[in-house]
């Protein structure tokens, strides 16, 4: 089952999950960062960015999970520009070496398994990091996903267009299709950590975490990998039957345990 963590804020779950980033950082000699845009991993981001100050990140691979398709990369809300401005610039890594889905309407036929050809050739992601959506999504994989789907365009639900409505000038801007790593090519990496913060997400966490297995709730996915590791909040986690025993779990555990 996945490790569920009871955090008391989102800083302690950055401050959380970015030890966990560093010492693989400083494990590997090519680590590969699985990199989420939304509002979720940003105190992960903001706690890596005071351990990462002044050490040597050259080496620091990563692949964004999903793009919007038909966005200019150019475009504030693009999520190439979301992880230059919020990753790659505060944590100085290589933009090179830093990879986002190609969301271009001309060659998004092949975007997909081009995508998949270079996490494969990275030798596939250690730690990705996820959010979820209100529809129990991860990356951009909406209700009725399959679990073995790879790299590939969505139609995004309207539920989501809304709910990311926040981050343009109107709903009419929010495009109606991106560009997502699939459930399968999510369940390859190596570990997954999943944050979720606040009551709107507790639905959505009781589901992956406890609820069946199902497309349509993407998440439950997680269920099926052998290393997962979920950081909530007390309120993303109100809707946990077995928050208690997440929580003497996590008070119990070995030293020599890592997350
Ligand atoms: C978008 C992203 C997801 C993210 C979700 C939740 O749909 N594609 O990767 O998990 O939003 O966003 P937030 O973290 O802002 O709640």
């Amino acid at each position: 089952m996945a490790e569920v963590v009871i955090v008391e804020n989102k800083d302690a779950a950055g401050a959380l999950v970015a030890d966990e980033m560093v010492r693989l950082i400083e494990s590997k000699p090519d680590p590969v960062l699985g990199l989420a845009t939304g509002s979720t991993p940003t105190p992960v981001y903001q706690a890596l960015r005071e351990r990462l100050a002044g050490r040597d990140v050259s080496h620091v691979r990563g692949f964004a999970l999903d793009e919007y398709v038909g966005l200019d990369p150019a475009h504030p809300e693009s999520y190439r520009s979301v992880i230059t401005r919020e990753v790659v610039e505060p944590l100085g890594l290589d933009p090179a070496l830093i990879q986002v889905p190609n969301g271009a309407e001309e060659t998004i036929e092949r975007a997909g398994d081009d995508y998949e050809q270079a996490i494969l050739g990275a030798g596939g992601v250690d730690l990705q990091l996820l959010g979820i959506g209100t529809t129990g999504h991860i990356g951009f994989n909406e209700p009725g996903s399959s679990f073995a789907s790879t790299t590939r365009v969505k139609t995004l639900t309207e539920q989501t267009r809304r709910d990311n409505a926040r981050f343009f000038a109107s709903l009419d801007e929010v495009p109606r299709h991106c560009i997502t790593q699939g459930l399968g090519t999510i369940l390859r990496a190596r570990h997954l950590v999943l944050l979720a913060f606040g009551e709107g997400k507790a639905q959505a966490v009781a589901g992956a975490v406890e609820g069946p297995l199902s497309s349509m709730l993407p998440a439950s996915a997680i269920q099926l990998h052998p290393h997962v590791t979920v950081v909530v909040d007390e309120a993303a986690a109100s809707r946990l039957e077995l928050a208690d025993y997440y929580r003497y779990t996590f008070a119990n555990k070995p030293a020599w345990q890592g997350i």
